[in-house]
Order: structure tokens, then C-alpha cells, then sequence
């Protein structure tokens, strides 16, 4: 039988209730007590600053958050155990997601143990903070982003029979470790290869007989193992030129999920989003049309969109600091407005809070050796304006029911 989220959530409505009725604040690392509700428009609860982007967001029924990573106590990085860092969390968000931690380059050491040592102790310090989270991700499927023993590893005479095995047994350890503590996942990243629009291949895929049969096997598992969990296929097809081979395999690969009734309820849109020039109104206006198109497409077919890691690359900018926050800030709004138009986007998480952390910085350098500015933060955690942009594009957001 296929088991679908709604099926799941009827079936597991009884469920949820007893747990929501016994959960009590943090009691160890192994199964932290359940995350606060979805956010319903209303008033921000007792402690939210009227004016952060979580109270602006939950006005309109959207959350809003960010990546935090781990860190041991006093540690420069994104980290909840940084005071500064976890002051900007606690003020903003009302959602995280592990930057790093539930991926299987940190979870998986070996073909045959666990590690959840660190996605643990983020796990702790959200529910002990009230902060739901998101699960980023069950499987990063490109050979570059799993672990090295992956891409070595020998799948014995029926190899079929094992990639099938490590391929499950990890998504049921990892959902059913976290029950209904996270509701929603990123089942499959970042599957398609913008260069030509195929598929990759892992070891993994290799073994289990391709990566079509992989992809769906994650769905499928992940739906019977976290019925609750919206499951979401997250990539980084974007509306800037050059992304149009990604945009189609992504809608190819979305397509023959629904043909095959693959379990997956949202399309995860990175948002790594990036300027081309100071003429932001220009830049966006020669962007939109493609862009809309191919989210109509997504959502036509019935997926709900997700912004699952928002950032912005300040290419193309002067130097100097205030033109370039500008830029991206106006960047950053205009693309927000166009988002927030899809009324089932209801959540938006940063991939960072504050510039001092970005990943952009060694990802991808200024050309001018500028340091980057992606993030609502800058070094000294101080506000830019892109935080005041994000601010005015969720309070110009039509409400969500
Ligand atoms: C990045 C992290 O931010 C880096 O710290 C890490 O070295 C590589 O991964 N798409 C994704 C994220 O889905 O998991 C990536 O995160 C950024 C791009």
C-alpha cells in the first residue's frame, strides 16, 4: 500500500497526540521532547522581540530560520555554543536545520556505525530553545559528498540486496531516531547534474540499479519511516543565467517521481541566489520570466516549495560596502516578493545568519577579494540591510491560512 503524508498523518494523528501530551522539556540527547507547533498566524509567543523576523514572519503564518553548525563551548563559528551566534538564532528563527551534521559524510564513519554525537547536541539545544528542525539531508547523491568509504565500498556478490540494505537501514536509523521531532526532511540533495541534466551516479546507485531506483527508494522508505514528515527533493536550480539544464533535469526528475507515485511533497529551492549587476530592478526584471515559469511548473504538479537555503553571492558589485549591501539587499527583496507569491511556500531558511560564517567565503571568494557579504549579519554581527529587506518581504507577504 502506498502510504502518503496524508494517510500517514491520519494514521499517526492518535500517535502525535500521546507524544505532544508526554513530552516534557530536554531530558537527554537520545530523543529530545517534541518541537513547538507549526507557526499559526497569531501573536508571538512571550519572549519574541515584536520586531525580529520570526514575529514578522509568524504574523503572516511562515517561519523563518537558519543553518547553525556544532561547536564546543566558546567556539568561533555558527555554532549554538557561540553566545553571539546563538543570540542571533534565538531572536530570529523560528526553524533550524543542521548546516552540516545530519549528513552522512558526519552521521556514517563506516558502512556499519553511527555517529550522532554532534546532530544530537544541536538537536538538545533546539528543543531546550522551543525551535523545531528541519532534517538536511537523508541522501546527498553525488559521489563528491558522501563519505570516501562509500565510493570504495564492496557490495558482495548481490550487491543489489546490499546498497538496498545500507540505503534503508540508514534512512529508518536516522527517522526513526528523530520520530515526529522533525517534520520535515530533505530525502534527496542536489541529484542532478546541471551540466546536462542527468542523474549522478554513486557507488550506491551503482549497486541498486541506477539512481532512479535510489531516489525512489529514499522516498519510499523515508515515508514509511517518518509518516508524518513532509519529504522534500532540495537542489540549487536558480533563476540566474546558465541554470537552465538544471531547471529541466530538476522538472524531468520531479515529472517521473509523480508518474511512478514516488512519495515527495515539496521541491526544496536552495536559493543560493546570486547578483549580476548594481541595476538590482534590472537584473531581476530579465530574470523573473524563466523563473516563474519553471515554478509553475513545480507547483502545477502539485509539489509545495521550500526555501531551504537562502544566501547571496554579491557578484558583479562596487566594492565599497553600503552600494553592495544595498544590491543585495534590493536583490534579496525582489526575490522574496516573487517567492512569497506561491502561497505554499511557508518557510525560509538562511544558510547562515551572520557573514562571519558563510560558507560562501571559501566556497566561492570575491574575484576583488572582498570579503562576502551573503548573509542578514555582517562580521561584527551587526544588522545589514539585507535583514531589514527579509523583514519588509515577509511583512508584504500575503498571510498564509
Ligand atoms: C555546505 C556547508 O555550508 C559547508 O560547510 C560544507 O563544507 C559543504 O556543504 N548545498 C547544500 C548544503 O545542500 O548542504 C551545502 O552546505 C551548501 C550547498
Amino acid at each position: 500500500m502506498e502510504i502518503t503524508r496524508r494517510s500517514g498523518l491520519t494514521m499517526l494523528a492518535g500517535l502525535a497526540v500521546s507524544a505532544c501530551a508526554s513530552a516534557g522539556g530536554t531530558t537527554g540527547l537520545a530523543l529530545p521532547a517534541l518541537p513547538a507547533s507549526p507557526a499559526s498566524p497569531s501573536m508571538p509567543p512571550s519572549g519574541v522581540a515584536p520586531d525580529s523576523l520570526q514575529a514578522v514572519a509568524r504574523s503572516k503564518g511562515l517561519r523563518i530560520g537558519s543553518c547553525v553548525a556544532w561547536g564546543a563551548d566558546g567556539a568561533d563559528r555558527g555554532s549554538f555554543a557561540n553566545p553571539n551566534y546563538a543570540a542571533l538564532l534565538k531572536r530570529d528563527c523560528g526553524l533550524l536545520v543542521a548546516e552540516n551534521e545530519m549528513k552522512w559524510q558526519a552521521l556514517r564513519p563506516t558502512a556499519t556505525s553511527f555517529d550522532f554525537t554532534r546532530f544530537d547536541a544541536i538537536m538538545a539545544w533546539a528543543v531546550a530553545n522551543d525551535l523545531p528542525m528541519r532534517g538536511h539531508n537523508l541522501l546527498w547523491h553525488q559521489p563528491k559528498w558522501m563519505p570516501r568509504w562509500e565510493e570504495n565500498h564492496d557490495f558482495g556478490a548481490n550487491p543489489r540486496q546490499a546498497a538496498e540494505r545500507l540505503l534503508v537501514d540508514h534512512i529508518n536509523t536516522v527517522c526513526r531516531r528523530y520520530g515526529t521531532k522533525i517534520a520535515s526532511y530533505d530525502v534527496v540533495n542536489e541529484a542532478v547534474n546541471p551540466t546536462d541534466s542527468t542523474l549522478y551516479q554513486t557507488a550506491l546507485s551503482r549497486a541498486l540499479g541506477g539512481p532512479e531506483a535510489t531516489l525512489d527508494l529514499a522516498f519510499h522508505t523515508a515515508r514509511a519511516a517518518a509518516p508524518l514528515a513532509q519529504l522534500v527533493y532540495n537542489d540549487y536550480m536558480s533563476w540566474e543565467p546558465g541554470n537552465a539544464k538544471h531547471r529541466a533535469g530538476v522538472l524531468r526528475l520531479l515529472e517521473g517521481f509523480r508518474a511512478r507515485r514516488i512519495p515527495v511533497d515539496a521541491l526544496g529551492v536552495q536559493s543560493h541566489i546570486v547578483t549580476q549587476s548594481p541595476d538590482t530592478r534590472g537584473s531581476i526584471a530579465a530574470l523573473e520570466g524563466d523563473w516563474r515559469r519553471f515554478l509553475d511548473d513545480v507547483t502545477a504538479m502539485g509539489y509545495d516549495l521550500v526555501i531551504t537555503e537562502l544566501d547571496v553571492r554579491d557578484n558583479g558589485l562596487p566594492a565599497d560596502i553600503a552600494p553592495r549591501d544595498r544590491a543585495v539587499a534590493d536583490f534579496t527583496k525582489g526575490y522574496l516578493d516573487l517567492m512569497f507569491a506561491y502561497p505554499s511556500l511557508k518557510d525560509v531558511l538562511l544558510w547562515g545568519m551572520s557573514d562571519r560564517y558563510s560558507w560562501i567565503e571559501g566556497f566561492e571568494p570575491c574575484p576583488d577579494k572582498a570579503r562576502r557579504r551573503p548573509c542578514p549579519y555582517d562580521d561584527a554581527f551587526a544588522p545589514k540591510p539585507m535583514r531589514s529587506a527579509i523583514a519588509a518581504a515577509l511583512a508584504a507577504a500575503p498571510a498564509r491560512r
